[in-house]
């Protein structure tokens, strides 16, 4: 049975993502900052999905998700948790706060769960890592909203891809950047056509088609190149 972890799992992407994966057969570790109040993935409650307390803000939360998942093979890593605060993002209204929120979150989280999980991945012959990005954090996208906290987050995230496809190939660990496309969930107020199963589904088959040969790189949801 093949495993994932998740984080930001109990809603949005996240959450969609747990209910392919376990649709499929696959075992989900699933992140959630409060499971008390995951009412979506109690909904998926089986016994291939354990939901773990995690904030990927909070280094001990992540200690002890790797503690919990010691010694198992991890063949999916989605770092999905992510915060847009929509017009506080812009010029003049942003704050330190809000930006040190979203480096965090997008990027020391991101990183610290690839550090954390690193040696699951490796574990079994080598997994893959993938960093659910932004189009905003690519300077080659043609949508230019100035969100400075969020745009600037994400193009860091890209760039993690980098240096972490060549840190993990040695172990057989493939990274890379996704863009899910504009999809309706509570972070785009639902004010889209392309739903999470949509984005999810396409991204799935992005992960599924990914090789040593295609690590580091961004694709959006649909499978084409993103221009970062
Ligand atoms: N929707 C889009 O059009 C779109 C486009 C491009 C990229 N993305 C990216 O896709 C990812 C998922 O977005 P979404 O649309 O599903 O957003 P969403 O519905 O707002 O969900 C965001 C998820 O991230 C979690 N999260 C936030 N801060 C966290 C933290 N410190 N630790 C752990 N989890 C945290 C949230 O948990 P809580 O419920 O506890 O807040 C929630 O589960 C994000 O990285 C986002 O930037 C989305």
């Amino acid at each position: 049975m093949p495993t994932a972890a998740i984080t930001g799992a109990n809603r949005g992407i996240g959450l969609e993502f747990a209910r392919q994966y376990l649709a499929d057969g696959w075992r989900v570790h699933a992140g959630a900052r409060r499971p008390e109040a995951a009412d979506g993935l109690a909904e998926l409650a089986s016994d291939a999905l354990v939901v773990h307390e995690l904030d990927v803000r909070d280094r001990a939360r992540i200690a002890a998700l790797a503690a919990a998942l010691d010694g198992e093979p991890v063949d999916l890593l989605i770092n999905n948790a992510g915060v847009w605060r929509g017009g506080l993002e812009l010029h003049g209204r942003f704050s330190d706060e809000l930006w040190l929120e979203e480096f965090e979150v997008h990027v020391f989280g991101a990183m610290a769960m690839c550090q954390a999980l690193a040696a699951n991945l490796a574990a079994g012959g080598g997994g893959t890592a993938v960093n659910i990005s932004s189009g905003n954090g690519c300077f080659g996208w043609t949508d230019k909203s100035p969100d400075y906290p969020y745009n600037s987050t994400k193009a860091a995230l890209n760039m993690l891809a980098r240096g972490l496809s060549v840190d993990l190939a040695g172990d057989g660990v493939v990274v890379a950047n996704l863009s899910p496309g504009f999809v309706a969930t509570d972070m785009t107020g639902h004010a889209s056509g392309l739903t999470p199963r949509e984005s999810v589904s396409g991204m799935r088959k992005v992960i599924a088609g990914l090789d040593m040969g295609k690590t580091g790189a961004m694709w959006r949801y649909d499978g084409g190149a993103m221009p970062w």
